[in-house]
């Protein structure tokens, strides 16, 4: 499902950065962060130690915290849900669309209250979500912080992924499409009130080396890491049209398939494809087929947020809180879509889910 990309250009450029001795809080930094949020189309990027303190950064620097609501699809990553518990707010779990696995509008609407104090949009898979979802947000006057982790290069109606809500953030995990040789992430802004909260709470909450002004702590991303993420960056273009190639190739290969339901794209979005995810009518007997032709799955997510052991105590923390999630989750399995897939081996992934009957 995941294979590196290392060039020499990256094993240079970490040599270099270990040998200068500046190992953080230097040129690197500034600079990914700098070009990651010019890609994106943001004001700001700041460069931090993953996706899921990301979201911490994201929620305290929008004054989140004890008792406020924060919407949120279940169908994500567990990390999109836990950091509002971590920052001592709840998360209220909202349904998705069939279609894009995404936010569904008319959920977010219904679940918003005088306590709604953010919504996280998860551009899952690589999809952006709904537009109009940014428009009822706007009507009542919540943030949006999107949650690109696996989006990185979409972008929906010509904008990227990442300029789109009031934050967002991004995960630069070694199988994300893009990564920085190790665990990372960055935060993302368009709002100037928001730039200097977000780079100061990752640093200590200092302006100034010996004073700390507000409270911050240290979610800093290396020198060696943000060298490694801005090469990768120059790369990342063409993995994305690699995996819409890939994306393309299996959705014509596999249409007809009554077993196998295709995900499909939405208007005026560019999928960044981190995962083509199916519906197939038996899983087991679907990844055991591939298996059995060396051929890996994965299942993204077997369990949704709101049925996970941490969240048993969650009033949505019950089987039957959110029906279609829940079915999703039964019967969805991701094939493999990395940029570095050989023709060969699409085509060797195209025949075996053409010859698996359930
Ligand atoms: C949707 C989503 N959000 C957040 C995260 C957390 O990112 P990280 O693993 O870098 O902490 C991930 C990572 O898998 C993710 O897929």
């Amino acid at each position: 499902m995941g294979r590196m990309f290392i060039d020499d250009e990256m094993l240079e450029t970490a040599n270099r950065i270990l040998a200068s001795g500046q190992w953080i809080k230097g040129p690197e930094s500034k600079a990914f962060g700098t070009e990651w949020a010019a890609y994106c189309g943001a004001l700001s990027g700041t460069p931090c130690s993953n996706g899921s303190v990301a979201l911490i950064a994201a929620l305290h620097s929008l004054n989140v915290g004890h008792s406020d609501e924060v919407i949120v699809p279940s169908h994500t990553y567990i990390a999109s849900a836990t950091c509002i518990s971590l920052v001592g707010a709840i998360p209220v779990f909202v349904e998705i669309e069939e279609d894009y696995y995404t936010l569904d509008k008319a959920a977010v609407e219904a679940a918003i209250t005088p306590r709604t104090k953010a919504i996280i949009a998860v551009h899952l898979y690589g999809q952006p979500i709904d537009a109009e979802v940014f428009a009822i947000a706007k009507k009542h006057g919540i943030p949006i912080i999107e949650d690109s982790a696996q989006a990185h290069g979409a972008s929906l109606n010509g904008q990227r992924v990442g300029s789109l809500g009031d934050i967002a953030t991004f995960s630069f995990f070694p199988s994300k499409n893009m990564a920085v040789g190790g665990d990372g992430g960055a935060i993302l802004t368009n709002r100037e009130d928001l730039v200097q909260r977000v780079s100061t709470f990752i640093d200590h909450g200092r302006l100034d080396k010996y004073r700390n002004d507000v409270l911050g702590t240290n979610f800093r991303l290396s020198e060696i890491q943000c060298g490694v993420g801005r090469i990768q960056l120059k790369h990342l273009d063409g993995w994305v049209t690699r995996r819409n190639e890939i994306a393309t190739i299996y959705s014509a290969a596999f249409a007809a398939l009554e077993h196998v339901k295709i995900p499909k794209i939405r208007d005026g979005a560019v999928h960044a494809w981190h995962q083509y995810v199916v519906r197939v009518a038996d899983r087991e007997s679907f990844c055991a087929h591939l298996d059995s032709m060396n051929i890996s799955t994965g299942i993204h997510y077997p369990i949704p947020c709101h049925l996970q052991p941490v969240y048993a105590d969650h009033p949505q923390g019950v089987r039957g809180s959110l029906e279609l999630t829940e079915a999703v989750c039964d019967d969805i399995v991701s094939i493999p879509v990395m940029p570095l897939l050989t023709d060969d081996e699409v085509q060797r992934v195209v025949d075996a889910v053409l010859s698996w009957t359930p």
